[in-house]
């Protein structure tokens, strides 16, 4: 079969071997990509939500070595969203992919796949997103979860779009969803400051609002100790030795991660509006994954964006790892701020490491 509408494609025969060095020139994209009449895909509504108990700096002072002034000016977080003690990761799931479908208006009967992007989730097996169709009563539809972290949003988006334009699927639910405060050693003070719980989740369809241009994603296992949760898996079996030793919460080289998504998510960023033949000042919304203000602060300042362009969105949520895009593009959203023909660029950076990035334009 054939089609008169040009698709963007991206082929990447030449993976590079590091987030440092760039993967080549092997970007092939539709001459006309931009003004492609049918895009990868399209988001047709989306939705979050976000937990009301918080977890602020001050509460944080009272367990730990550290103060508000230090974890505002390093990290600009002020406190973190925390969820109830009944609910685990998969009713987060729910609660932002009920808001998704009603902004979608599509009946859930219509979804014929779901994807929970999460490295929280409600148990090792089974998934998560199995979990989640259930709590939504959507019987035999296919789930499945997908453990990309940061950039699990953006690598579940990217299946979604595949299955999409290759017919395969029609309407995919994408949740990133994330209880990352029960992964939280607070005896750590580098890492637990950082991270807070939540959801945001898309309907992705062949129409919608926002359509999906250009997706690309990469990985880099050489730094796969970077950011881990080094016990509960085959490697490190749950034993009294990784209890004491704390081998289950969230470790990190803070330095390292952060040199690395700077230098990652202005690289991806670049590749991303290169490849749709646009520039930089293109860019209406940059929406990078939360991990850090000044991370973000550090991205838009290499691309040359304007700080009103570039969304900063952790202050009272703290890092919410696979949600925190999803959770973010929901926040603008719902304030306005999207107009018809902005571009939009969602790029994450996390373990791995992997990194993800899309091009969205609002539809006119
Ligand atoms: O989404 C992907 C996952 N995200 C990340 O991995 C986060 C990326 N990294 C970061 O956001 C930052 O590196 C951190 C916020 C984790 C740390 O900020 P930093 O500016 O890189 O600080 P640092 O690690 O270089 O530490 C500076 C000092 C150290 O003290 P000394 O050695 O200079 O005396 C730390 O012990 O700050 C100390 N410190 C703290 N002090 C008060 C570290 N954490 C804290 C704390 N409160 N919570």
């Amino acid at each position: 079969m054939t089609s008169t509408n040009p698709v963007l494609i991206i082929l990447r025969p030449n993976r590079g071997d590091s987030p440092r060095e760039p993967p080549g020139a092997s970007l092939l994209t539709h001459p006309d990509a931009l003004s492609a009449r049918r895009p990868l895909c399209s988001i047709r509504g989306m939705g979050r939500h976000l937990p009301e108990r918080q977890l602020t700096n001050a509460d944080l002072e009272k367990i730990m070595d550290t103060s508000d002034e230090w974890i505002v000016q390093r990290t600009g977080i002020r406190s973190r969203r925390v969820l109830p003690d009944d609910w685990i990761t998969s009713d987060l799931a729910v609660a932002s992919a009920e808001a998704a479908l009603q902004d979608a208006a599509i009946d859930r009967s219509e979804i014929d796949l779901l994807i929970v992007a999460t490295v929280t989730p409600d148990h090792l097996c089974p998934s998560t997103a199995c979990v989640v169709q259930r709590k939504l009563g959507m019987a035999g539809v296919p789930a499945l979860d997908i453990s990309v972290a940061c950039s699990g949003f953006g690598y579940a988006l990217s299946l979604a779009a595949g299955m999409i334009a290759s017919g395969l699927h029609r309407n995919v639910l994408v949740i990133g969803a994330e209880a990352m405060t029960r992964f939280m050693n607070y005896e750590d003070r580098t890492s637990s400051i950082l991270f807070g719980d939540g959801a945001g989740a898309v309907v992705v369809s062949p129409e919608g609002r926002f359509d999906v241009l250009y997706t690309d994603n990469g990985a880099d296992g050489a730094l796969a100790e970077m950011i881990e949760i080094p016990g509960g898996g085959a490697r490190e079996p749950a034993s009294d030795k990784t209890l004491a030793d704390r081998r289950h919460f969230v470790t990190l080289r803070g330095r390292e991660v952060f040199k690395t998504a700077v230098r990652q998510m202005s690289l991806s960023t670049r590749q991303a509006v290169e490849a749709l033949g646009l520039t930089t000042d293109d860019i209406d919304w940059l929406i990078p994954h939360q991990a850090n203000a000044r991370i973000i602060e550090a991205v838009g300042e290499n691309l040359g964006l304007p700080s009103e362009k570039v969304v900063i969105d952790i202050g009272d949520k703290g890092n919410t790892t696979a949600a925190s895009i999803p959770i973010a593009m929901t926040g603008v959203y719902e304030a306005g701020g999207f107009l018809p023909g902005q571009i939009i660029v969602l790029v994450g950076f996390g373990a791995g490491a992997a990194w993800s990035c899309q091009v969205v334009r609002v539809r006119g």
